[in-house]
Protein backbone atom coordinates (compact mmCIF):
# COMPACT_ATOMS: atom_id res chain seq x y z
CA UNK A 1 0.00 0.00 0.00
CA UNK A 2 1.07 3.43 -0.71
CA UNK A 3 1.13 6.31 2.23
CA UNK A 4 -2.23 7.08 0.87
CA UNK A 5 -4.05 3.32 1.03
CA UNK A 6 -3.83 2.89 -2.47
CA UNK A 7 -2.56 -0.46 -4.07
CA UNK A 8 0.17 0.27 -6.88
CA UNK A 9 0.04 -2.55 -9.69
CA UNK A 10 3.08 -4.20 -11.01
CA UNK A 11 3.32 -4.16 -14.61
CA UNK A 12 5.48 -5.68 -17.35
CA UNK A 13 6.67 -3.24 -20.21
CA UNK A 14 7.27 -3.40 -23.67
CA UNK A 15 11.07 -4.03 -23.13
CA UNK A 16 10.04 -6.90 -20.24
CA UNK A 17 11.17 -4.35 -17.60
CA UNK A 18 9.24 -3.82 -14.89
CA UNK A 19 7.15 -1.20 -13.61
CA UNK A 20 4.31 -0.41 -11.78
CA UNK A 21 0.61 1.76 -12.34
CA UNK A 22 -0.49 4.27 -9.62
CA UNK A 23 -4.60 4.21 -9.32
CA UNK A 24 -3.81 7.20 -7.22
CA UNK A 25 -2.58 9.31 -9.76
CA UNK A 26 -4.48 7.07 -12.88
CA UNK A 27 -0.91 6.97 -14.19
CA UNK A 28 1.89 4.51 -15.15
CA UNK A 29 5.12 4.47 -13.77
CA UNK A 30 7.01 4.18 -17.05
CA UNK A 31 5.80 4.43 -20.97
CA UNK A 32 4.50 1.08 -22.25
CA UNK A 33 7.66 0.84 -24.51
CA UNK A 34 9.98 -0.13 -21.74
CA UNK A 35 10.96 1.15 -18.23
CA UNK A 36 14.31 0.15 -18.94
CA UNK A 37 14.61 1.18 -22.72
CA UNK A 38 13.10 5.11 -21.59
CA UNK A 39 15.43 5.37 -18.50
CA UNK A 40 18.04 4.76 -21.49
CA UNK A 41 17.26 6.65 -23.61
CA UNK A 42 15.36 9.92 -21.68
CA UNK A 43 18.31 9.99 -19.09
CA UNK A 44 20.94 7.97 -19.61
CA UNK A 45 22.32 9.02 -23.44
CA UNK A 46 21.06 12.58 -23.07
CA UNK A 47 23.26 12.89 -19.85
CA UNK A 48 26.27 12.65 -21.71
CA UNK A 49 28.25 10.92 -19.92
CA UNK A 50 31.13 10.66 -22.47
CA UNK A 51 31.72 14.70 -21.42
CA UNK A 52 33.30 13.24 -17.59
CA UNK A 53 36.80 12.09 -17.45
CA UNK A 54 37.15 8.54 -16.11
CA UNK A 55 37.73 8.83 -12.27
CA UNK A 56 35.12 11.73 -12.09
CA UNK A 57 32.44 12.01 -9.43
CA UNK A 58 29.14 13.63 -10.73
CA UNK A 59 26.52 15.04 -8.17
CA UNK A 60 23.08 13.72 -9.68
CA UNK A 61 19.63 13.93 -7.69
CA UNK A 62 17.10 11.61 -9.28
CA UNK A 63 13.28 13.43 -8.99
CA UNK A 64 10.63 10.92 -8.37
CA UNK A 65 12.92 7.79 -7.55
CA UNK A 66 9.71 5.79 -7.74
CA UNK A 67 11.08 1.88 -8.42
CA UNK A 68 15.02 3.34 -8.87
CA UNK A 69 14.78 2.33 -12.51
CA UNK A 70 16.57 5.47 -13.61
CA UNK A 71 19.00 5.44 -11.06
CA UNK A 72 19.80 2.03 -11.62
CA UNK A 73 20.46 2.38 -15.60
CA UNK A 74 22.66 5.41 -14.37
CA UNK A 75 24.89 3.03 -11.47
CA UNK A 76 25.67 0.65 -14.74
CA UNK A 77 26.26 3.34 -17.18
CA UNK A 78 28.73 5.02 -15.39
CA UNK A 79 30.12 1.87 -13.51
CA UNK A 80 31.19 0.98 -17.68
CA UNK A 81 33.05 4.13 -17.76
CA UNK A 82 34.10 4.62 -14.68
CA UNK A 83 32.63 7.26 -12.98
CA UNK A 84 31.30 7.45 -9.34
CA UNK A 85 28.25 9.12 -7.77
CA UNK A 86 27.17 11.65 -5.46
CA UNK A 87 23.77 10.70 -5.19
CA UNK A 88 20.43 12.13 -3.37
CA UNK A 89 16.97 11.09 -4.26
CA UNK A 90 13.53 12.71 -3.50
CA UNK A 91 10.21 10.84 -3.77
CA UNK A 92 7.36 10.51 -1.41
CA UNK A 93 6.80 7.16 -0.79
CA UNK A 94 8.40 4.01 -0.33
CA UNK A 95 6.15 1.60 -1.45
CA UNK A 96 7.54 1.58 -5.27
CA UNK A 97 10.97 1.08 -4.12
CA UNK A 98 10.14 -1.65 -1.82
CA UNK A 99 7.97 -3.56 -4.69
CA UNK A 100 10.45 -2.65 -7.04
CA UNK A 101 13.13 -4.91 -4.48
CA UNK A 102 10.61 -7.50 -3.75
CA UNK A 103 10.15 -8.29 -7.44
CA UNK A 104 12.43 -11.05 -9.16
CA UNK A 105 11.76 -9.75 -12.65
CA UNK A 106 13.39 -6.01 -11.77
CA UNK A 107 16.11 -7.59 -9.63
CA UNK A 108 16.50 -9.79 -12.93
CA UNK A 109 17.11 -6.82 -15.29
CA UNK A 110 20.65 -5.80 -13.63
CA UNK A 111 23.79 -6.68 -13.51
CA UNK A 112 25.08 -8.10 -10.40
CA UNK A 113 25.87 -5.32 -8.15
CA UNK A 114 23.58 -2.94 -8.98
CA UNK A 115 20.79 -3.99 -6.66
CA UNK A 116 22.75 -4.17 -3.67
CA UNK A 117 24.20 -0.30 -4.71
CA UNK A 118 20.90 1.14 -5.47
CA UNK A 119 19.36 -0.31 -1.89
CA UNK A 120 22.42 1.18 -0.21
CA UNK A 121 21.90 4.93 -2.17
CA UNK A 122 18.03 4.27 -1.26
CA UNK A 123 19.07 3.79 2.38
CA UNK A 124 21.44 6.91 2.94
CA UNK A 125 21.87 10.30 4.02
CA UNK A 126 21.04 11.39 0.31
CA UNK A 127 17.72 9.83 0.31
CA UNK A 128 15.00 12.42 0.94
CA UNK A 129 11.88 10.93 1.54
CA UNK A 130 8.86 13.12 1.93
CA UNK A 131 7.14 15.85 -0.63
CA UNK A 132 10.01 16.74 -3.00
CA UNK A 133 8.38 20.45 -2.62
CA UNK A 134 9.55 20.43 0.65
CA UNK A 135 12.38 18.11 0.80
CA UNK A 136 13.95 20.20 -2.29
CA UNK A 137 14.86 23.69 -0.27
CA UNK A 138 17.33 23.04 2.30
CA UNK A 139 19.21 21.26 -0.79
CA UNK A 140 19.17 24.48 -2.91
CA UNK A 141 20.40 26.53 0.23
CA UNK A 142 23.12 23.59 0.80
CA UNK A 143 23.94 22.73 -2.67
CA UNK A 144 23.43 25.49 -4.98
CA UNK A 145 24.61 25.22 -8.59
CA UNK A 146 26.47 22.00 -7.78
CA UNK A 147 24.49 19.24 -9.87
CA UNK A 148 25.66 17.36 -12.49
CA UNK A 149 22.59 16.08 -13.52
CA UNK A 150 18.75 16.25 -12.37
CA UNK A 151 16.68 13.31 -13.50
CA UNK A 152 13.13 14.86 -13.43
CA UNK A 153 10.43 12.06 -13.69
CA UNK A 154 7.25 13.08 -11.53
CA UNK A 155 3.93 12.22 -12.78
CA UNK A 156 2.69 13.96 -15.93
CA UNK A 157 2.08 17.89 -15.49
CA UNK A 158 -1.74 17.56 -15.51
CA UNK A 159 -1.49 14.74 -12.90
CA UNK A 160 0.76 16.10 -10.46
CA UNK A 161 1.01 19.90 -11.67
CA UNK A 162 2.87 20.73 -8.08
CA UNK A 163 5.81 18.92 -9.57
CA UNK A 164 6.14 20.93 -12.83
CA UNK A 165 5.65 24.82 -11.69
CA UNK A 166 7.96 27.99 -12.51
CA UNK A 167 9.10 27.59 -8.61
CA UNK A 168 9.33 23.84 -8.41
CA UNK A 169 11.21 23.74 -11.88
CA UNK A 170 13.17 27.35 -10.62
CA UNK A 171 14.29 25.44 -7.59
CA UNK A 172 15.89 22.26 -9.33
CA UNK A 173 17.70 24.74 -12.20
CA UNK A 174 18.96 26.52 -9.25
CA UNK A 175 21.03 23.48 -8.13
CA UNK A 176 22.34 22.81 -11.39
CA UNK A 177 26.48 23.62 -11.98
CA UNK A 178 26.47 26.25 -15.09
CA UNK A 179 27.28 23.18 -17.67
CA UNK A 180 25.06 20.68 -15.64
CA UNK A 181 21.95 18.84 -17.18
CA UNK A 182 18.06 19.33 -16.10
CA UNK A 183 16.57 15.69 -18.22
CA UNK A 184 12.99 14.62 -18.37
CA UNK A 185 10.70 12.82 -20.68
CA UNK A 186 8.70 15.92 -20.55
CA UNK A 187 7.87 17.83 -24.32
CA UNK A 188 4.60 20.27 -23.18
CA UNK A 189 5.23 24.01 -23.92
CA UNK A 190 4.29 24.58 -20.05
CA UNK A 191 7.63 22.56 -19.16
CA UNK A 192 9.75 24.34 -21.57
CA UNK A 193 8.16 27.82 -21.15
CA UNK A 194 8.72 27.20 -17.44
CA UNK A 195 12.34 26.25 -17.45
CA UNK A 196 13.09 29.26 -19.70
CA UNK A 197 11.69 31.52 -16.93
CA UNK A 198 13.60 29.99 -14.87
CA UNK A 199 17.13 31.17 -16.96
CA UNK A 200 17.65 28.04 -18.26
CA UNK A 201 18.46 26.65 -22.10
CA UNK A 202 16.90 23.90 -23.80
CA UNK A 203 17.33 21.25 -25.99
CA UNK A 204 15.01 18.33 -27.21
CA UNK A 205 15.66 14.70 -26.25
CA UNK A 206 14.82 12.90 -29.96
CA UNK A 207 11.89 10.70 -30.16
CA UNK A 208 12.50 7.39 -29.78
CA UNK A 209 13.74 5.81 -32.73
CA UNK A 210 10.24 4.53 -34.81
CA UNK A 211 8.57 6.94 -33.66
CA UNK A 212 9.94 10.19 -35.20
CA UNK A 213 8.09 9.46 -38.94
CA UNK A 214 4.63 10.19 -36.50
CA UNK A 215 4.72 14.04 -36.68
CA UNK A 216 2.87 14.08 -33.57
CA UNK A 217 5.28 12.48 -31.60
CA UNK A 218 8.11 15.27 -32.39
CA UNK A 219 10.19 15.39 -29.08
CA UNK A 220 10.83 12.49 -26.29
CA UNK A 221 11.68 15.32 -24.18
CA UNK A 222 13.50 18.18 -22.95
CA UNK A 223 16.85 19.00 -21.40
CA UNK A 224 17.57 22.17 -19.89
CA UNK A 225 20.76 24.04 -17.92
CA UNK A 226 22.20 27.04 -17.44
CA UNK A 227 24.44 26.71 -20.79
CA UNK A 228 23.51 26.60 -23.88
CA UNK A 229 23.13 22.68 -24.42
CA UNK A 230 25.56 21.47 -27.18
CA UNK A 231 23.81 19.04 -29.39
CA UNK A 232 24.98 15.55 -28.27
CA UNK A 233 23.70 11.89 -27.97
CA UNK A 234 20.21 11.96 -28.59
CA UNK A 235 19.77 15.73 -28.16
CA UNK A 236 19.00 18.32 -31.05
CA UNK A 237 18.52 22.47 -30.63
CA UNK A 238 14.49 23.57 -30.26
CA UNK A 239 12.54 23.52 -33.91
CA UNK A 240 10.80 26.10 -35.49
CA UNK A 241 7.80 24.16 -34.70
CA UNK A 242 8.62 23.95 -31.14
CA UNK A 243 9.72 27.39 -30.53
CA UNK A 244 6.15 28.42 -32.45
CA UNK A 245 4.64 25.98 -29.50
CA UNK A 246 5.83 28.46 -26.81
CA UNK A 247 4.27 31.14 -28.04
CA UNK A 248 0.46 29.10 -27.55
CA UNK A 249 -1.58 29.23 -24.93
CA UNK A 250 -0.45 25.78 -24.08
CA UNK A 251 3.11 27.23 -22.61
CA UNK A 252 0.92 29.04 -19.71
CA UNK A 253 3.30 27.82 -16.73
CA UNK A 254 2.13 26.06 -13.50
CA UNK A 255 2.45 28.19 -11.12
CA UNK A 256 2.85 27.25 -6.68
CA UNK A 257 4.26 30.31 -5.27
CA UNK A 258 4.93 29.10 -1.60
CA UNK A 259 5.35 25.18 -2.29
CA UNK A 260 1.86 24.78 -1.20
CA UNK A 261 -1.11 24.44 -3.28
CA UNK A 262 -2.82 21.54 -4.60
CA UNK A 263 -3.60 19.94 -7.83
CA UNK A 264 -6.82 21.33 -8.56
CA UNK A 265 -6.34 24.92 -7.57
CA UNK A 266 -3.03 24.60 -9.37
CA UNK A 267 -5.19 23.69 -12.82
CA UNK A 268 -7.71 26.05 -12.43
CA UNK A 269 -5.23 29.24 -11.66
CA UNK A 270 -3.72 28.06 -15.02
CA UNK A 271 -7.26 27.60 -16.80
CA UNK A 272 -7.57 30.89 -16.23
CA UNK A 273 -4.60 32.96 -16.53
CA UNK A 274 -4.92 31.07 -19.87
CA UNK A 275 -8.76 32.23 -20.66
CA UNK A 276 -7.33 36.06 -19.64
CA UNK A 277 -4.34 35.76 -22.36
CA UNK A 278 -6.43 34.77 -24.95
CA UNK A 279 -9.36 37.29 -24.46
CA UNK A 280 -6.45 40.09 -24.58
CA UNK A 281 -4.96 38.47 -28.05
CA UNK A 282 -1.72 37.80 -26.40
CA UNK A 283 -1.18 34.38 -27.31
CA UNK A 284 -2.18 32.19 -30.21
CA UNK A 285 -4.45 29.38 -29.38
CA UNK A 286 -2.38 26.00 -29.50
CA UNK A 287 -5.11 24.53 -32.06
CA UNK A 288 -4.36 27.27 -34.51
CA UNK A 289 -0.80 26.45 -33.89
CA UNK A 290 -1.21 22.32 -34.40
CA UNK A 291 -3.48 23.27 -37.87
CA UNK A 292 -0.74 25.09 -39.12
CA UNK A 293 1.78 22.83 -38.71
CA UNK A 294 -0.11 19.98 -39.45
CA UNK A 295 -0.62 17.86 -36.28
CA UNK A 296 -2.90 15.70 -35.37
CA UNK A 297 -4.12 14.25 -32.31
CA UNK A 298 -3.45 15.57 -28.61
CA UNK A 299 0.22 13.60 -28.14
CA UNK A 300 1.92 16.76 -25.85
C1 LIG B 1 6.38 8.53 -12.77
S1 LIG B 1 6.67 7.92 -11.16
C2 LIG B 1 8.43 7.87 -11.06
C3 LIG B 1 9.05 6.78 -11.84
C4 LIG B 1 10.45 6.48 -11.37
N1 LIG B 1 11.41 7.46 -11.82
C5 LIG B 1 10.85 5.09 -11.75
O1 LIG B 1 11.77 4.90 -12.55
O2 LIG B 1 10.21 4.16 -11.23
C6 LIG B 1 6.35 9.34 -10.16
C7 LIG B 1 6.75 9.20 -8.71
O3 LIG B 1 6.50 10.45 -8.09
C8 LIG B 1 6.18 10.22 -6.74
N2 LIG B 1 5.54 11.44 -6.21
C9 LIG B 1 4.29 11.88 -6.43
N3 LIG B 1 4.09 13.06 -5.82
C10 LIG B 1 5.25 13.38 -5.21
C11 LIG B 1 5.68 14.47 -4.40
N4 LIG B 1 4.87 15.49 -4.11
N5 LIG B 1 6.94 14.47 -3.94
C12 LIG B 1 7.79 13.44 -4.23
N6 LIG B 1 7.44 12.39 -4.98
C13 LIG B 1 6.20 12.34 -5.47
C14 LIG B 1 5.31 8.98 -6.80
O4 LIG B 1 5.28 8.32 -5.56
C15 LIG B 1 5.98 8.17 -7.90
O5 LIG B 1 6.90 7.26 -7.36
Amino acid sequence: MTSNGFKLEARSTGDGSFSLFSPEFGEAFHSSRGALTEAREKFVEPAGLERFPPGSSLRVLDVCLGTGCNTAALLEACGSQQLTLQWWGLELDQEPLAQALASPAFCAQWQPGTVACLQELCSGEGMLWGDARERVQPLVEQLKGQFDLVLMDAFSPSRCPQLWSVEFLGALGALLRPEGKLLTYCSAAAIRQALRLAGLELAAIEAPCGLQQHKQDWSGGTAASPSPVAPGPRLRPLTVMEEEHLLTNAAEPYRDPGFSLDRKTILQRRQQAQARAMQEGKVEGTSAWRRRWGLTGNHQ
